[in-house]
């Protein structure tokens, strides 16, 4: 896989080898400019080692807030000065139309859009010969362990994925944790609960993370008591609040905002994950 630069707008793109980048040059910039600085980027990664941690954000329920968590949490890690790395799995790409909108000027991330389905070539796998399933996990866990250069790689996933088990098992099994957003009401619960426990079956760490939540309400404490009969529960929800989806089509997050409501409820749970992944 190429190096990525963080100035200079990029395209990532699946190739016959894998995800690869193309860069782009904008109008107002030279060649020379995207020489400078991605000579000096390549300057600063071999001069410090990466902490490689791998963040997967699932829960087999759409609209539980898995995208809207992938990019709070990536601008978060931006503004901590962590290379981040965001990858989209969703045939529809929420996470990298927002990507593509993102200013300049605010702390960047990097991003690689894969849809689940484009993510691994199988056209040369035998169905009847082959055991599919280890040959899928095998190539998802190489394409995953392949991306370089990042302190933290978030990874968003489609609601779809229980009808993608292969890919499930070696997403999770490639990640140092599994982030598991949920709303508050019983058939979200539910549905999370069982993706929960195939993440813990499978020995890696999860965390529930209460999002969009109504505190008013006695679902509310009522999920609390659920939740943690599945699994560890993050100590910090994220409430319902208006500035959350607005700022999805600037390329923004609360995080990204001096006054954002929900700001420092993404922030403080953005610290448990810090302190759960040691980056
Ligand atoms: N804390 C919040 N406050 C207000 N709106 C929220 C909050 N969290 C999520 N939303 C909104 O809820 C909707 C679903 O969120 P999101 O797109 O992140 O879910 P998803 O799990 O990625 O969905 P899908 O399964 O379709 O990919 C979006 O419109 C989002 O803006
Ligand atoms: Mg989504």
């Amino acid at each position: 896989m190429s190096h990525a630069c963080r100035h200079i707008p990029r395209m990532p793109v699946l190739s016959e080898h894998g995800i690869a980048y193309i860069w782009s040059i904008t109008d107002n910039m030279r060649v020379g400019d995207m020489v400078d600085v991605m000579e000096a980027e390549a300057g600063a990664r071999e001069a410090r080692t990466f902490a490689k941690k791998r963040l997967l954000v699932a829960s087999g329920k759409g609209g539980s807030s898995k995208t809207t968590t992938a990019r709070h949490f990536s601008t978060a890690a931006a503004h901590a000065g962590l290379a981040v790395v965001t990858l989209d799995l969703d045939e529809s790409p929420t996470l990298s139309t927002w990507w593509t909108k993102r200013p300049d000027t605010l702390p960047s991330i990097e991003h690689i859009r894969a849809p689940i389905h484009e993510l691994v070539d199988l056209s040369d796998v035998d169905v009847e010969g082959e055991d599919v399933g280890a040959v899928i996990a095998a190539r998802v866990e190489k394409e995953i362990l392949g991306i370089e250069d990042y302190d933290l790689l978030i990874i968003d996933t489609p609601a779809s994925m229980a009808a993608y088990p292969h890919h499930a098992n070696a997403l999770i099994r490639a990640s140092d944790l599994v982030v598991v957003p949920t709303r508050q009401y019983d058939d979200d619960i539910n549905s999370v609960t069982s993706w929960m426990k195939l993440v813990r079956d499978l020995g890696v760490d999860g965390m529930f993370l209460l999002s969009d939540t109504q505190r008013r309400e006695s679902a509310f404490e009522d999920a609390k008591r659920k939740l943690v009969k599945h699994g560890p529960l993050c100590p910090i929800d994220i409430p319902h609040f208006a500035d959350i989806p607005k700022t999805l089509s600037k390329g923004t997050s609360v995080i990204d905002m001096r006054r954002g409501r929900g700001r420092e409820d993404y922030a403080a749970a953005f610290d448990v994950v810090r302190q759960k992944l040691g980056v």
